[in-house]
């Protein structure tokens, strides 16, 4: 079977605070989706790759790598769910419902191809898929009005990265599903966990982190250039 990218990137950066989508602010010179897509393009493996763009978006055709052949692209949708979803929707009568779906946000700009190629490896022959994950590092708490009233079991809880692999058919079902039941889901994995399954995570790199708050521009400014010497 073939393996797509789904790059979700039509939101408005609400918390990031910027004139501009985070998504095209610039890190090293470089649109942070200029980034993630050149680091997509290093998987020879994909057929093809779609990039999910909000309907007001001006930016997308200035960006180098928009008249790539292997890249096309859907609109979005209101939230990062219904933007996959039109990405997958794009892809129907293209892509075989067994062939492999990942999902990557477009502020991960620091995704490796060490890391893709390690989540592919690792679930390549999975029936359902999985996705990157981080152990946490910090003490949690549980709290109410203020007060905490617990300490969650640490070892138990991961943090989920992107990419997030899914079969085509699978995954496009339980993201219809789920916006049918107007269930909120945030990530792929949640909507196939809401059709009972359950979804493998592999352990990703720590420095695979979204662009969300302004200090994590200079962050990702900063473990880009270290990846250059790896
Ligand atoms: N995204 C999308 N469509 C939406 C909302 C988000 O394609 N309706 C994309 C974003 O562009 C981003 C990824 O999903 O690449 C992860 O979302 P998030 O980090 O929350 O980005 P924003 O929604 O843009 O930021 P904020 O929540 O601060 O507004
Ligand atoms: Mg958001």
């Amino acid at each position: 079977q073939r393996f797509w990218a789904v790059v979700p990137a039509a939101g408005v950066g609400k918390r990031m605070g910027a004139e501009v989508p985070k998504q095209y602010l610039e890190v090293l010179g470089k649109p942070v989706l200029q980034h993630t897509l050149e680091r997509l393009l290093q998987i020879d493996a994909f057929s093809g790759i779609v990039v999910a763009l909000g309907s007001e978006d001006a930016y997308w055709p200035e960006l180098a790598c928009a008249t790539h052949p292997k890249i096309r692209t859907a609109p979005g949708g209101k939230e990062r769910a219904d933007s996959v979803l039109s990405a997958l929707m794009s892809l129907e009568g293209t892509a075989a419902p067994d062939d492999w779906v990942l999902v990557h946000d477009a502020a991960r700009l620091c995704i490796t191809s060490g890391d893709i190629q390690k989540l592919i490896r690792t679930l390549g022959n999975d029936p359902v898929g999985g996705i990157l994950a981080l152990p946490v590092t910090d003490t949690l708490k549980g709290v109410e009005t203020g007060e905490i009233i617990e300490t969650i079991d640490r070892s138990r809880i991961w943090r989920a990265l992107t990419p997030q692999m899914f079969r085509f058919g699978m995954l496009k079902h339980a993201l219809i599903d789920a916006a049918e039941r107007k269930l909120v889901v945030t990530d792929e994995a949640s909507a196939l966990e809401l059709q009972g399954w359950r979804p493998k995570f592999v352990e990703g790199r720590p420095d695979n982190i979204k662009i969300t708050r302004p200090e994590d521009l200079s962050l990702a400014a900063f473990y880009l250039e270290r990846q250059c010497y790896e």
